[in-house]
Order: structure tokens, then sequence, then C-alpha cells
């Protein structure tokens, strides 16, 4: 390896991850003015094209790649019997304890791995002064009222999943769609949680975006279907670049599954705090559809062309826009040497990062650059999110694009001017290259359409901290 190469090295801590996004202004912490409010972000700009671009391929793997899956929005506040019949009212709870002396609240499960407020060394019940509550179900779900009255019959909830919203229009959906077993409903749309320990950045926040895919079958295809869906989401992690050796499917044991499920893995990723959930694939049986139709009285099922009639089962992937865009950050996240200096550089697979590629003149003060690259610019602009900037020493320019993921950096030079050539700079092997720069839109598209992975000497997984 020659002295400019970059030497890998990733050492993603959280705090690192937390810093870069409020320096490159990915995430804030929310209601900053007002001294925040715990474990609540607000998105900035690269975050809110991160999410997006997230976003995107997770729908194009559902709705555009296959021909078997439709999509759905549906609402926030929905009928509160929604939740009766789901069981989220009755069992969407987490055990918690007060503390009388210090009023922190933990979660009675998670006592082990918890520290008491006035002595951290030790657990809550432990400290000299630890006064702790009988432990009592708290309910997850946020209430709220509908209507300008508050009585009970006015009340309801944000949804704690999206997924009740897609078994209720189940109906809508096979007469209107002319949809037949077996097939999906995919839907991404904001989810509540009153955590009651929230924390570790975005990974356990108490808003959050859920991107969850109901796929109903045949019962007898059930086991099969749920099989090739932990395939499929596999596949597409590597596929935008996530290393494999960073993550690990973990089947639930009996005494974990959701009151909803027949069975369910969580594909796990080696996130810095160590291994943790980042998507479930849950067989969800038959347990939804049938309990909407004791409780609405709609039957929800279907009837095959010979007469038979069956409840469909569900295969659920589900997963936050949150802890997969942590998991995408902190699987990018690299410090390097490059000849004498260090840069920070996010090696976000091409489709996946927020801007595809930046447009720079040389000499920010050279009137015949800048014109040339802010034409170049406006014709790059119209297929694919670049960005413009010619703020800065150039080498400056350069490590604010690696830090925010930028594939490529198109610089325009004096030899521009002479011959209409750009020089491209490839953000993971810093190579340059000269094309013409009437190429370049096509050159861009091409590059952005190819298949990714990760460096070689990247390591495979990210150190646990
Ligand atoms: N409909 C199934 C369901 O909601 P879940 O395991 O409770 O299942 C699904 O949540 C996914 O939502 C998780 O795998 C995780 O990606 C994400 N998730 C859950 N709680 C979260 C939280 N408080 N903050 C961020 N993401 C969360």
């Amino acid at each position: 390896m020659g002295p400019s190469e970059p030497q890998a090295d990733t050492h993603a801590t959280m705090d690192k991850i937390v810093s870069l996004c409020r320096r490159r202004g990915f995430v804030f912490p929310s209601s900053e003015i007002y001294g925040g409010l715990g474990s609540t972000y607000d998105y900035g700009h690269y975050g809110v094209l991160l999410k997006n671009a997230i976003k995107e391929r997770w729908f194009e793997a559902m709705l555009q790649e296959r021909d078997d899956i439709v999509a759905l929005d549906s609402a926030v506040i929905l009928h509160p019997r929604v939740w009766e019949a789901s069981g989220h009212v009755e069992g969407f709870t987490d055990p918690l304890v007060d503390c009388r002396t210090c009023k922190k609240r933990f979660r009675a499960d998670q006592l082990e791995g918890a520290s008491c407020e006035r002595k951290p060394s030790r657990r809550p019940g432990e400290g000299p002064d630890c006064d702790l509550t009988e432990a009592r179900q708290f309910n997850l779900m946020f209430e709220t009222t509908v209507g300008p009255v508050q009585e009970s019959g006015a009340r309801a909830y944000l949804r704690p999943e999206t997924a009740q919203g897609i078994f209720i229009n189940f109906k809508n959906v096979l007469q209107l769609a002319r949809r037949r077993p077996p097939f999906g409903i995919a839907q991404i749309g904001k989810s509540f949680r009153n955590e009651i320990t929230p924390g570790n950045f975005l990974f356990r926040v108490r808003e959050f975006e859920l991107m969850e895919m109901e796929f109903f079958v045949p019962p007898a295809e059930a086991d099969d279907w749920y099989r090739h869906w932990i395939d499929e989401r596999l596949a597409w992690y590597v596929r935008y670049g996530i290393r494999p050796g960073a993550m690990r499917v973990r089947q639930h044991g009996a005494e974990e599954l959701s009151h909803y499920s027949s069975g369910t893995s969580d594909i796990e990723y080696l996130y810095p705090i160590g291994w943790l959930e980042l998507e479930g694939i849950a067989n969800r049986g038959d347990f939804d559809l049938r309990r909407h139709s004791e409780l609405s009285g709609t039957k929800l099922e279907y009837v095959d062309p010979g007469g038979e009639r069956y409840v469909p089962h569900v295969i659920e992937p589900a997963v936050s826009v949150e802890r997969m865009l942590l998991a995408f950050l902190v699987d990018a996240y690299h410090e390097e040497v490059v000849g004498e200096r260090e840069r920070v550089v996010l090696r976000l697979h091409p489709q996946i990062a927020p801007v595809k590629a930046a447009v720079l003149p040389l000499v920010a003060k050279d009137e015949a650059m800048v014109e040339r690259a802010r034409a170049l610019y406006e014709e790059l602009r119209l297929a694919h999110a670049v960005e413009y900037d010619d703020g800065g020493a150039i080498g400056r320019r350069y490590r604010r694009q690696d830090e925010i993921g930028t594939p490529f950096a198109l610089t325009i030079d004096e030899q521009t001017l002479a011959d209409d050539t750009v020089t491209i700079r490839n953000r993971d092997s810093l190579s340059q290259e000269r094309i013409a720069l009437a190429q370049a839109s096509a050159y861009l598209s091409d590059a952005l359409a190819r298949p990714w992975a990760a460096p070689e000497g990247t390591p495979v997984a990210p150190a646990a901290e």
C-alpha cells in the first residue's frame, strides 16, 4: 500500500456518529432552544435526503421489483377498537418500577443493565437510599382525545405500529386491487411508543417511521414464506452495502414471542453498543385477521375460485427508518489516514448516499470556472441529487463531501476551460478520472446504477464499544 492510499480503520462509536450527524446537519436534538426533549430528534437536510433514499430503496424492492405487493398509507389515529382487537390495549405493556427517592423510572425487566441515579456503580434498588415501588404494567401507547370533549368515549391512540392499518384494509385491497394470496401490502409511516427507557441516539426513540409489509399467504405456505422473507431482507441489506459479517439472524425463544407471533426472527446488527435488533420478521399466523373479524363483525377471509374459504396467515418484515439509518451510518463510518492527513468518510452505497455528486469549481473566485461549474450543476440536477459547492479551499470541500458520503466529486479546473473535460474524484478509492464534460451525466447515471460493495480492506465488522 502506497503512502497516499487510504488505510481503512473503522472506529464508529455512538459518540462519533452523534457528533458527525450534528456537525453535518443530519440529525439535531429536538426542541433544543427549550432545553431539548429527551430522545426526540429533528432531521436536517442530509438526514431527510438519507431517510428518503432508504425509504425509496425499500419501496422499490417491495413494489417495483415484485408484482405481488401493493402500497397503502393508512391513518395514524384509528378507531380505538382496532387496538383492542390487536391486543395492544391489554398487552402492549412493559413492566415499570419507580424509585421513590430519586423519582427515576426503570423497566423492571432491565434492572440488570441500569444504574442507580445516586450511586451509578449500583443497580437500581441496590443503592443505600433506593426505594423501588412494586412493578406495574405500563402501556406504551400514547393516548389522545378526538374532538373537543375530553370524555372516555373520545379516547384514541397514536398508532404504535402501522400493521393494524393494513389489516383493517385487507378487504379493500382484496377487492379493489384484485389480489389473491400470496400477496402483500406495504406501508411506511410514523409510529409512536411511549418507551420507558428510550436512548442510544436513534436506536430507541418515542416517535419513529416504520416500514412494514404484511404478506398474506395460504396457511400451508406460511413456513416457506417466513423463510423466504428472512432471506430476502438479509439480501437487501447486503445489496445496499451492509457488511454480512455485521449482521446475524436470531430466532426468538418461545418466552420472548409477541402475543400475536408464532415465530419471529430478528436480523441483528452489530451496533457500537452490541448486537441488537435491526429488523424483525414475524409469522403472525391468522391472529390479526381473526381478531378484527371477531370484533368488527366483518369477515376478513379469502374465498378461492373453488369456493374454499380460509383466513390467510401473515408474514411480516418490520423495521424502522431510524434503526436502519443508524446501521447504515455505523457501517459506512471510516476514519482513514490519507498521506499525512486524517479523513472521516461515510462509505454509503451510492444509491443510499444523500447526495450523489458534488460539482466544485477548483478556484471559487474564477468566474469562468464558476460559470462552467454552475452549468454542469444545472444539467446534472435534472436527473440526480447533486450539490454545488464553492465555499472554501478545495481540500475542505472534499472533506465535507466525504463526511456526508457523496460518492463522486466533479471538479472544474483550468483544463476544463481549455478542453471541456472534468475531473471525477471517487470517494472510496480517491482515484481521479478525466472525462468529457458532455459525458458527465451519462457517466454518473452508469456509476450510480452499478453494484457496489465496501472497498477491500474494510474490516468485516465494526468495533463494539
Ligand atoms: N408490527 C411489528 C412490530 O411493530 P416491533 O418489533 O415492535 O414489531 C418493529 O417493531 C421494528 O420497529 C423493530 O425491528 C425496530 O426496527 C423498530 N422499532 C421498534 N421500536 C422502536 C423504537 N422505540 N425506536 C426506533 N425503532 C423502533
